[in-house]
């Protein structure tokens, strides 16, 4: 099965390697598109491609809405905020509006998990995933995994560290099911309030220090801490969140020398990551969101039925 066989994007657990495979070195020729002065193919052209987020966004939605643009898509973002959704419309009569408009494909956003796999059986339309509440981000770690590879060479055998609200995670339950697939040693670490019971059977190392679990680390991707999410206190403030948990230049002393780090952003400098490691030469940060539109555009050209990489870099 290759992601031009495929109806939906929705999770990074349902993809084979060769999927992956497939959107990482599409992700390449799209990423020079973006570099060069006219930031436009027609690979996408007639085809109409609508965002729906119910939760907010910087990254995924602009990235998505100019990925689309540069494939010469013709893209609308559904305000949720100012939509028929605020008259209580409910999400399948919202959908089978925006279907019969004419729109080829949906990227959706929403708080709760599983919402673009039951619109995926409800709309002809081609769904992706931007993220369901605390399940799966597929393109954040697909993107997170491209940063990796072209900083690494390989995504094969990295020892990579996940820090921070594993529990509420969505981006580090498809970072592990991602890279798992590439015999990478994955540790997660972080208060025991905010790790999932029975996390190690995801195929993970489970830790409370930070400095062990970043020990010989090649990657250590740092999260967010999601105070929107926590409907308990799950840590007492985060000064002392911070004290135990905040990734700095100093705690990465036990990591490799070359040890990448990555944030899927929006951060809270001085919480989990130190300002003086977000703005170094080790993070990655900003590359991140450059790849997140060549792994979107990749994406968005699969999953409408592209198939070759020749076609997008002539
Ligand atoms: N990483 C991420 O999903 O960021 P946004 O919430 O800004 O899209």
């Amino acid at each position: 099965m290759k992601l031009d066989r495929r109806k939906d994007l929705l999770g990074i657990k349902d993809l084979r390697r060769e999927e992956i495979d497939q959107i990482l070195d599409t992700a390449i020729p799209m990423k020079d598109v973006i570099k060069r002065d006219i930031k436009k193919v027609p690979t996408l052209r007639g085809k109409a491609m609508v965002t729906i987020f119910y939760e907010n966004s910087t990254r995924t939605r602009t990235s998505f809405e100019i990925a689309g643009k540069f494939l010469s898509a013709d893209t609308v973002n559904l305000a949720v905020n100012t939509s028929s959704v605020q008259k209580g419309e409910s999400l399948r009569d919202t959908l089978k509006t925006i279907e019969v408009m004419g729109f080829d494909l949906m990227v959706m956003r929403h708080s709760m998990s599983g919402t673009p796999h039951y619109a995926a059986r409800c709309t002809k339309m081609r769904v992706v995933n931007a993220g369901d509440g605390q399940n799966e981000h597929p393109t954040q770690a697909l993107l997170d995994m491209f940063t990796i590879k072209e900083h690494k060479g390989t995504l094969e055998n990295q020892k990579a560290a996940i820090v921070g609200d594993i529990h509420h995670s969505r981006v580090a339950r498809s970072n592990i099911y991602g890279l798992s697939r590439y015999g990478c040693e994955i540790r997660v670490v972080g208060a025991s309030t905010l790790m999932p019971p029975e996390v190690e059977k995801l195929g993970v190392k489970s830790y409370y220090s930070l400095e062990a679990a970043v020990k010989d680390a090649d990657v250590v991707n740092v999260l967010r801490v999601q105070r929107e999410r926590q409907q308990a206190a799950l840590f007492p403030s985060l000064d002392e969140y911070a004290e135990l948990y905040m990734v700095s230049p100093q705690r990465l002393k036990g990591a490799k020398d070359y040890v990448l780090v990555l944030h899927p952003g929006p951060m809270n400098r001085g919480v989990e990551i130190s300002s003086s490691l977000a703005d170094s030469t080790q993070a990655v940060i900003n590359e991140q969101v450059t790849n997140g539109v060549a792994v979107r555009m990749a994406i968005l050209y699969l999953i409408t039925g592209g198939k070759r990489v020749e076609e997008v870099a002539s």
